[in-house]
């Protein structure tokens, strides 16, 4: 066998969680009430990472093509962030969850920014999760503030051009410290990335399943663990 992995258990999960607006349509209720049942989904998944081996979960709160939705929408979402960051806080910290955000944060109100970094130091000293959440972020643009830092030490004589490949571009992530995902779920039935993760889900195994986020049940995060250990990841190389 070269470069084949039998699969045991998926260490980091990515989840595109996908379908609130449409779950509130559903219902003939305004999105945002879609997206605050989509927060009161995340408690659940998290709490059974530990039994279910994963030690790192990465959540798309909001892209950096989000912006384009209406302005209620946009201000809705901003404040829902800072209530689950207030509501959440402690419980995290209790739980052994370390919180890390990712995405550029220039865009944010400060208000929340400061809501972040204090979640961030709070649960610090944690490791029994490590929880990632992705607001304004996107993969291009992630790789291209890189890039911008990248050449930024260049110039300063830190690094030499010759020495950027695989291993020093990724250190210019905003993943830095992470693992690559080992299985990127999204929710609510669309096949596509919309910009997750683009550098590190090169070699991820996807799952796509059709339930709007507000419904997904931690008993469906196992379901999509279990598919998981039955692939095979070959990383471009041969089962012998
Ligand atoms: C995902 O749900 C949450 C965010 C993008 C903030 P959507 O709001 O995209 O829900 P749908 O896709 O419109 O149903
Ligand atoms: C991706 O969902 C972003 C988040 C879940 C935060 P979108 O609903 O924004 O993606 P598209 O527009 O369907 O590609
Ligand atoms: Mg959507």
């Amino acid at each position: 066998m070269t470069g084949v992995l039998k699969v045991e258990k998926a260490k980091h999960v990515a989840i595109i969680m996908d379908g609130n607006g449409r779950w509130a349509q559903q219902r003939g209720r305004p999105r945002l009430i879609g997206h605050h049942a989509g927060a009161r989904r995340i408690r659940d998944v998290l709490e059974s990472c530990p039994r279910l081996g994963v030690k790192y979960l990465t959540i798309f709160a909001f892209s950096t093509e989000n912006w384009k939705r209406t302005q209620e929408e946009v201000a809705g979402l901003m404040s829902l962030f800072r209530r689950y960051i207030l509501r959440e806080a402690k419980n995290l910290k209790k739980n052994g969850v370390r919180v890390r955000f990712i995405g550029d944060r220039l865009r944010l109100e400060n208000s929340l920014v400061e809501l972040m970094d204090n979640l961030e130091m709070m649960t610090s000293d944690n490791d029994l999760v490590h929880l990632t959440i992705a607001i304004n972020y996107g993969g291009r643009d992630e790789v291209a503030r890189a890039a911008q830092r990248l050449a930024y030490d260049v110039k300063a004589g830190r690094l030499a051009p010759k020495e950027i490949n695989e291993e020093t571009l990724p250190k210019y992530l905003d993943t830095h410290v992470l693992p690559d995902p080992d299985l990127l779920i999204r929710t609510s039935g669309e096949a596509r990335i919309s910009n997750f993760l683009l550098w590190q889900t090169a070699y991820s195994e996807y799952d796509f399943v059709d339930t709007l986020w507000p419904d997904f049940t931690s008993n469906m995060f196992e379901e999509a663990l279990r598919r998981y250990t039955e692939r095979t990841r070959r990383f471009g190389g041969v089962l012998i």
